[in-house]
């Protein structure tokens, strides 16, 4: 089913589908996480960044990648030299997932039908900012941008043409990187995330 036609500017359409899916009952995971967290960023912004889902500060800030894997997620983009003011960011499903381990929640990875719920949101996102490149940050990115499973192994670094127009990108998800336990390994990630990214940013310049 399409989504009902808007009227008025994209800020204002923007507003409007954001306060919607702030009542999103598309699937269950509404019902543990404390608020839905909706994309951010400018509307005419030429890359729209994609990741998994809110984490734990996520879910209690109510704005996407301002913990962990954002910090690193922005150390990167400064390294790339891709100015966050040119991105818009958002994530493939919007309420936060869990386990609880005592006072801990622990992140679960969404589900095929978790993502292609909410993917009801992201494609009015994409409509609206209409950027020009599209980064999926790991397979759940991945699947909500294409639909279907894809490897990141055989779909990084090359460009996928979009329905809609853009382009497409894979790369890794910054959690991916923190969670490397070989400080080596996760030196040598972090860099090859970081050429991804500085690729990809030469391609709005
Ligand atoms: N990881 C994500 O995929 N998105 C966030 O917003 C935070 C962490």
């Amino acid at each position: 089913k399409a989504p009902p036609k808007r009227q008025g500017n994209a800020a204002a359409v923007w507003a409007a589908v954001r306060s919607e899916a702030k009542t999103c009952t598309r699937c269950p995971l509404h019902r543990d996480a404390t608020q839905t967290v909706f994309g951010e960023g400018p509307l005419d912004a030429p890359l729209f960044f994609i990741g998994e889902q809110p984490g734990d500060q996520e879910d209690l800030a109510g704005r996407p990648f301002v913990g962990p894997a954002g910090q690193l997620f922005d150390r990167s983009l400064a390294a790339a030299g891709v100015d966050r003011s040119r991105a818009y960011v958002t994530n493939a499903v919007k309420h936060f997932k869990f386990e609880r381990r005592g006072k801990r929640r622990l992140h679960q990875s969404p589900d095929a039908g978790e993502i292609e719920a909410c993917r009801w949101w992201l494609n009015q996102e994409i409509d609206l900012v209409r950027p020009r490149i599209i980064v999926a940050l790991g397979a759940s990115a991945a699947r909500a941008m294409l639909g279907k499973a894809v490897t990141i192994s055989r779909t990084r670094g090359e460009a996928i043409a979009l329905d809609g127009g853009a382009e497409g990108w894979v790369t890794v998800h910054p959690s991916y990187v923190l969670r490397l336990p070989d400080e080596g390994r996760r030196a040598e990630e972090q860099a090859r995330f970081i050429e991804d990214l500085r690729a990809i940013g030469e391609r709005v310049k």
